[in-house]
């Protein structure tokens, strides 16, 4: 784990203060601690001082230990199950121990649990599956001890308990929907529920609940449109839908909510990269394995300029790769793997001077592997052009082919083994090829003028 690449991520949350005073004790203070490792993901809200800058999709909350120097794409895998919940909930339970009582006998420690008993135990009756026999915790007036249930103040009233938060983590649990419950919780500010088997749609009434601050239904059966509810929900920051069945566009707006942390791999999203993902403030960002189309927006270097990994692969992104690619400068990962990108390679890759991982695989690219790359790019890895018409690779790359850090398996490389039939690279060439602001392509933005021509054009081959 790079300690300086995690601290460099650290981010503060100071737009969240009043639900830091709603869930957090006076001992909450920022704490430098990342969510990677094992942050609980229930009411101790300083462990949400950091976040992981990510495009990737594979971090889980609760997944343990991730590093980000190995290439863990693509994030096809369900997510690994979470930590178990903390044992101690932030605030000892304070009503009665669980009791045989009729339901209009039960004594609860606060009206605001008497309000929520009925809608727990109706989703408790809705429950098809409940494999490790969760919902038997979820019995009597003592809400707070249930299974994945916490309690705490809410934010307006210092001596009353609430339900606060939801952390289902792993808990197998299936249920046909969220609604009725999710939704009818007032005082909810997280509720995680990933790697469970809830399917249905997300309610448009979680739009009311005023202090929801991180949701997370990631690796469910949710299916439908995007759940809109979430727009214009400010006191949102996390929002986790990864790994689920949401189909349709993704709206535009979610990209400059504030949101600290929006990921969204792993559906079936169709639509353009958003042009105003340049004006993101996002800081963790994922989008693979969806059906995004169109070009990657020159404002990229914008949007995921803080981040570490960049994972735009198996998407459906057309169009020439712009320049600014390589201003991507935290970038350790840069991924934009089958798709059906076209054009050569931008010389400005090689300012990408922490990159380890750049997979290019399975595109229309072609023209020749810049030399300057593979000259100037010390940390790399792992450089895959396998699967595109590149035809032209001169002595310093061929060195790294040589060191098993350059792959151009299957590409129109007439001197090199393992490339495409000759018919199949005719067949590609025979349409003229044009990328827009050709000139860009040498322009190397983090060098003195000039120096692309130290690595000069190689000849074409016949
Ligand atoms: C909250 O998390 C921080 C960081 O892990 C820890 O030092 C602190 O003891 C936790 N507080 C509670 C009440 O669990
Ligand atoms: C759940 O309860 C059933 C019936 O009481 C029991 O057979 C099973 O072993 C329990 N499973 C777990 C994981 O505790
Ligand atoms: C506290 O906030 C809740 C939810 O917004 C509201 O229903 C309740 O009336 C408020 N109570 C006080 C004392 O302000
Ligand atoms: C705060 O909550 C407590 C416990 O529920 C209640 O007795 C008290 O009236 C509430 N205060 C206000 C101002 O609503
Ligand atoms: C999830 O639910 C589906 C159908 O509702 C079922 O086929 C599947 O086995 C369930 N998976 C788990 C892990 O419970
Ligand atoms: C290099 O990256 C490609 C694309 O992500 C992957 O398929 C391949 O297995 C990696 N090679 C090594 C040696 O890690």
């Amino acid at each position: 784990m790079r300690s300086s690449d995690s601290t460099k991520a650290l981010v503060s949350f100071s737009t969240f203060f009043f639900l830091l005073s709603y869930l957090c004790i006076p001992s909450c203070v920022a704490v430098a601690f990342s969510l990677h490792e094992n942050s609980s993901p229930v009411t101790n809200y300083s462990n949400r001082q950091t976040l992981e800058f990510d495009l990737g999709g594979h971090r889980r909350r609760g997944s343990g230990h991730r590093s980000h120097q190995k290439h863990k794409t693509p994030p096809a895998a369900p997510p690994p199950p979470p930590v178990p919940p903390p044992q101690v909930p932030l605030r000892p339970p304070q009503a009665p121990p669980p009791t045989k009582l009729p339901d209009n006998q039960l004594v609860f420690a606060d009206q605001r649990l008497k309000i929520v008993y009925p809608i727990i135990q109706n989703f408790k009756s809705l429950i098809t599956s409940d494999p490790l026999n969760i919902t038997k915790t979820w019995v009597g007036s003592n809400i707070c001890s249930y299974k994945g249930f916490y309690c705490d103040s809410p934010p307006n009233n210092s001596s009353a308990i609430a339900l606060a938060s939801i952390d289902f983590n792993g808990f197998q649990l299936g249920a046909p929907s969220l609604d009725g419950f999710l939704d009818q919780l007032p005082d909810i500010a997280l509720f995680h529920a990933n790697s469970n088997n809830f399917s249905g749609t997300v309610s448009p009434a979680i739009a009311n609940l005023p202090y929801l601050y991180e949701l997370d239904i990631s690796n469910n059966q949710f299916s439908g449109a995007f759940p809109s509810a979430v727009l214009g929900m400010n006191t949102l920051g996390f929002l986790d839908i990864r790994f689920n069945f949401f189909t349709g566009a993704v709206p535009p707006e979610i990209f400059t909510q504030e949101l600290d942390a929006l990921f969204l791999n792993n559906n079936n999203f169709i639509q353009n990269l958003p042009d105003n993902l340049g004006s993101s403030h996002i800081l963790l960002l994922t989008l693979a394995n969806n059906k995004f189309t169109g070009s990657i927006p020159s404002g990229i270097s914008k949007a995921f300029a803080s981040l570490t990994e960049v994972l735009l692969l198996n998407n459906q992104l057309t169009g020439c790769l712009p320049y600014e690619i390589g201003l991507l400068k935290q970038a350790l990962v840069l991924d934009v793997g089958n798709n059906q990108l076209t054009g050569p390679l931008p010389f400005s890759l090689a300012c990408l001077e922490n990159v380890e991982q750049l997979n290019f695989a399975g595109n229309l690219l072609h023209g020749m592997v810049p030399e300057v790359v593979c000259h100037e790019l010390q940390s790399l890895e792992n450089f895959s052009l396998s699967d595109n018409y590149f035809t032209n690779v001169g002595p310093i790359c061929r060195s790294l082919i040589g060191k098993g850090v350059l792959d151009v398996t299957n590409n129109c490389v007439p001197d090199l083994p393992f490339q495409r039939p000759v018919e199949e690279c005719a067949d590609f060439f025979a349409h003229p090829r044009f990328c827009p602001f050709m000139w860009t392509y040498t322009y190397i933005p983090c060098k003195p003028p000039g120096f692309g021509s130290l690595f000069p054009p190689l000849p074409l081959p016949p």
